[in-house]
C-alpha cells in the first residue's frame, strides 16, 4: 500500500504534494514530503491526511509519501520520507522482508523503510549507491530516492511504479492517474530496474547497471467521473454512477464482444474464481451463476488459495476478479497458476499488474472509484460475470440495470430503517446468491460504520449462532431466490421465535408474515444495491466517513 510520487522541475513540493492526494486511495495514515533547500534536504511531514501537510515550499525536486501504516504504527516520526544521513532522503513502498537482518545500529523510526536510506548513505553516492542498495532488498519495493544534488532515483520490485516526462519535468508516481494533465504518455518500470532524473534526462538501468531502452505508452484514463459533484460522499456519487455503468457493460459486452469469451469459458473443463473482501463475493457470486449456466466451477479467497495444497489442472479457467488490479494476495494467487492453466482478469483498471499478467482481460467498466468501500465495482463484476453466464445457458437471467429512482426509494428505505437501529452487532443472513449478498452487506457495514455485522448461511443457524440471538439482536435477511424462499422464511421466523429484531429483503413480500420489517425489492441486484446504502446510512447515522474508513486503504498492495 502507500501512494508515492517523486517530481523534478520548477514548484516540486507543491505538485507532488496535489498529485498524492490523487494516491490517498493507497492509505491515509500519515503524509511526507521531501525536498532540496540551498543545498540541503528537508522534510515536512504530518499524520493524516495530505490535506494537513505543509507544502508551501520552493525546490526543484521533491518526492512525496502517503502512508498505511505496516511497520509502526502511525505518528510524524514513522512518517516517510525517511533520512539516516546528510545525503539522502527515501519514500517506499511495499515491505522489506529482510529489513531486521538490515537494521545495523541507530535508528529514528520504527519502519522498515528506514533500512533503505540507510543503506543509501552506506554505499556512498549516485547511481552506484542505488543499485547496490536495491541489490540488498528483498521483498516488494517501489521506492524514491532523492540525493542531496538534486537527483532523484526510483527502484522497483514487486510494487507498482511508473514514469512520466515533459517538457517541464520529470514524474514517478505509483499510479499513472497522477500523469493526467501532466504528459499523454507515460513509462511502466518492470521488477528489478531503475531509473535516474537528472536535469531534463530520465534513463532505465536493470540491477547490474546495463541502461535498458523503453517505450513509452499513451495514458488512457477516464477521470470524467473523478468528482463528487453534489454528493456528500464518494461512495453515494458510485452508488449512483451504477446505472451508467451497467449500461455501458451492455453496449460493450455485446454478442460479437462475448464470442471469444466464451469459447474459453466454454472450453474449460472447471471455472474458478479467485480474489479478497469484495472482490471474493464477486467470485462466490460467479461461482453460484455458473452453476446455474452448468459449469463445473469454484471460489476462493487468494489469501487462503495462494499458499493451499490446491491446484487447478491445464483445462482449468483461472479468473482474478480485483477492481485494482494491484491486490497483492491476488497478484500472488495468479503468480501461483500462471505456468499452469488460461487466466483471465475481471479487472476495473486496464494498466494494472493483473490485466498485464493474464491472458485475457475483461474490463469492469465502472469508472475510477474513490470510497474505499468498492459498490459500482462490484455491481459491475456481477453484471459481466452474468452476461456471461447467461451467454453461455439461458437457465441463467442476467442481472438487470438498476435505474436512479429504484436507488433513490432504496435509499429512502434504508435511511428510515437505519433510525431504529442501536445495535452495535447485526446479523445478515442468506442462502447461495442471497448469501453472497449477506457477506457482502455485513462487510460493507463493518467497513464504514464499524458495526460488528456478521454473515451466516441461514441454513447454519441452528448449528450454533442462534445461541448468539436475543431480543436485543438485529437481524437481516436477504431472500430473492423463488426457489429458496420457504427455507429462508423459516430461518427469519426462527429468530423472531428467540426475540430478535427481524428485517427482511426480498422479491416476494407474501412469505415473511410476522416478521418486523419487510422490504420489497424488484431484483436480486436491487437487493445488493439496497445492501450498499443501508451500509452507507448506518455510516452517516453514526457520522463516520464510509470513503476513508480507519485503518483502511482502498489498494492493498502489501500482503
Ligand atoms: O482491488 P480489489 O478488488 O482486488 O480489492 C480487494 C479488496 O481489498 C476490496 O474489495 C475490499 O474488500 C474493499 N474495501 C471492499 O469494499
Amino acid at each position: 500500500m502507500c501512494g508515492i510520487v517523486g517530481y523534478l522541475g520548477e514548484n516540486a513540493v507543491r505538485i507532488s504534494a496535489k498529485k498524492l492526494e490523487l494516491l490517498q486511495y493507497r492509505g491515509y495514515d500519515s503524509a511526507g514530503v521531501g525536498f532540496i533547500q540551498n543545498g540541503k534536504i528537508h522534510l515536512s511531514k504530518t499524520v493524516g491526511s495530505v490535506k494537513n501537510l505543509r507544502a508551501d515550499y520552493d525546490s526543484f525536486s521533491a518526492i512525496a509519501h502517503t502512508r498505511w501504516a505496516t511497520h509502526g504504527n502511525v505518528c510524524t516520526r514513522n512518517a516517510h520520507p525517511h533520512t539516516s544521513g546528510e545525503n539522502w532522503a527515501i519514500v517506499h513502498n511495499g515491505i522489506i522482508e529482510n529489513y531486521t537482518k538490515l537494521r545495523e545500529g541507530e535508528f529514528v523510526s520504527d519502519t522498515d523503510s528506514e533500512v533503505i536510506s540507510f543503506l543509501l548513505e552506506k554505499h556512498g553516492k549516485g547511481l552506484n549507491s542505488v543499485i547496490e542498495t536495491a541489490k540488498n532488498l528483498e521483498g516488494s519495493f517501489a521506492i524514491l530516492a532523492l540525493e542531496k544534488g538534486s537527483e532523484l532515483y526510483a527502484i522497483k520490485n514487486k510494487s507498482p511504479l511508473f514514469a512520466s516526462a515533459n517538457k517541464s519535468g520529470i514524474m514517478f508516481a505509483s499510479d499513472p492517474i497522477c500523469f493526467c494533465g501532466f504528459s499523454d504518455t507515460y513509462y511502466t518500470f518492470c521488477d528489478k530496474e531503475v531509473a535516474k532524473a537528472s536535469g531534463k534526462t530520465l534513463k532505465f538501468y536493470d540491477f547490474d547497471g546495463n541502461e535498458i531502452a523503453k517505450e513509452c505508452v499513451g495514458l488512457d484514463i477516464d477521470q470524467t467521473q473523478s468528482d463528487k459533484g453534489d454528493f456528500d460522499t464518494f461512495m453515494r456519487k458510485e452508488i449512483y454512477d451504477i446505472p451508467f455503468c451497467q449500461k455501458r457493460i451492455y453496449e460493450t459486452y455485446t454478442n460479437s464482444y462475448l464470442l471469444p469469451i466464451i469459447k474459453l469459458f466454454q472450453s474449460a473443463d472447471e471455472v474458478w474464481f479467485i480474489g479478497c473482501g469484495t472482490a471474493y463475493h464477486a467470485c462466490a457470486y460467479g461461482e453460484d451463476v455458473f452453476a446455474k449456466a452448468g459449469k463445473k466451477t469454484r471460489a476462493f479467497i487468494a489469501s487462503e488459495f495462494r499458499y493451499s495444497h490446491i491446484f487447478p489442472s491445464k483445462n482449468t479457467l483461472c479468473v482474478f476478479i480485483s477492481q485494482s488490479g494491484e491486490t497483492a494476495d491476488t497478484l500472488g494467487a495468479l503468480e501461483k497458476v500462471d505456468k499452469i492453466c488460461k487466466t483471465v482478469a475481471l479487472t476495473n483498471v486496464g494498466y494494472s499488474a493483473l490485466a498485464k499478467s493474464c491472458q485475457m482481460v475483461l474490463p469492469v467498466l465502472a469508472g475510477e472509484e474513490r470510497a474505499v468501500a468498492s459498490t459500482k465495482a462490484y455491481v459491475c463484476q456481477l453484471t459481466v460475470l452474468s452476461l456471461i453466464a447467461r451467454a453461455i445457458s439461458d437457465r441463467v437471467v442476467a442481472i438487470e440495470i438498476v435505474d436512479k429512482q429504484t436507488i433513490d426509494e432504496l435509499s429512502g428505505v434504508a435511511k428510515r430503517l437505519v433510525i431504529g437501529f442501536d445495535s452495535k452487532e447485526l446479523f445478515v443472513l442468506g442462502r447461495n446468491a442471497d448469501y453472497v449478498t449477506a457477506m457482502e452487506c455485513a462487510l460493507k457495514v463493518k467497513e464504514v460504520s464499524y458495526i460488528n455485522a456478521n454473515a451466516y448461511p441461514t441454513g447454519e443457524l441452528k448449528h450454533g449462532f442462534i445461541a448468539l440471538l436475543s431480543n436485543d439482536a438485529q437481524v437481516l435477511v436477504f431472500a430473492t431466490s423463488d426457489d429458496l424462499m420457504k427455507k429462508n422464511c423459516s430461518g427469519a421466523q426462527e429468530c423472531k421465535s428467540r426475540g430478535a429484531n427481524v428485517t427482511v429483503i426480498t422479491t416476494s413480500e407474501h412469505e415473511f408474515a410476522g416478521v418486523d420489517e419487510i422490504i420489497k425489492v424488484g431484483s436480486y441486484i436491487q437487493s445488493v444495491v439496497f445492501a450498499q446504502v443501508f451500509a452507507l446510512e448506518c455510516a452517516i447515522k453514526r457520522d463516520t466517513n464510509p470513503d476513508m474508513p480507519k485503518n483502511l486503504a482502498k489498494s492493498v498492495t502489501v500482503e
